[in-house]
């Protein structure tokens, strides 16, 4: 049988809806969907890996045919070793549009067969991003509209957490 695997990677710190809304339209059109997440991100993450494993595990578990893994060194590697044929990334404005060519002909260039695909995500979520939740957050503004409910319980512990 002809199954299509792909893999959703990213920092995911945290998950949003925007997030959450690719990986429902990714999961559509794909057999099977693993959310990556970079282990070894250059960023300072606020949550981390362990927590965003469990908050994206739990969010996506309405998802039949998604699952959740973490990985560390090239990402064409890491789909060579789940048998996945292509990436999924999420473009919101035009000014995605350069890192995600530049990252997906990176990807072309070290393994050929591999494809990434695009898609955007709802038009509400298109100036969505981990890094603004994170600064709106912190400085008291409201993201509950943007961010799954597990999502706001983690924010305020961790900002708790920190006082
Ligand atoms: O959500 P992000 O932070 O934009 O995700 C970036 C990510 C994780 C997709 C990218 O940094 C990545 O694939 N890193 C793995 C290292 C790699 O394969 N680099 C070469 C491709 S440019």
């Amino acid at each position: 049988m002809h199954t299509v695997k792909a893999i959703y990677p990213g920092t995911f710190d945290p998950l949003t809806n925007g997030h959450l809304d690719l990986i429902a339209r990714g999961a559509k059109i794909v057999d099977h969907l693993v959310v990556a997440i970079l282990r070894n991100s250059e960023k300072a993450p606020l949550f981390t890996v362990p927590e965003r494993v469990e908050m994206i595990t739990e969010a996506t578990r309405v998802l039949g045919n998604v699952s959740v893994e973490t990985f560390d060194g090239l990402l064409v590697d890491f789909c060579r070793e789940q048998g996945a044929k292509a990436v999924l990334r999420g473009i919101r404005a035009i000014s995605d549009y350069e890192y995600e060519f530049q990252m997906a002909m990176m990807n072309r260039k070290l393994d050929p067969e591999l494809e990434t695909l695009f898609m955007m995500p709802a038009e509400k979520y298109s100036y969505v991003s981990s890094r603004l939740i994170k600064s709106v957050f912190e400085l008291g503004g409201d993201v509950s509209t943007l961010v799954p409910p597990l999502v706001v319980e983690r924010l305020k512990a961790k900002v708790a957490g920190r006082s």
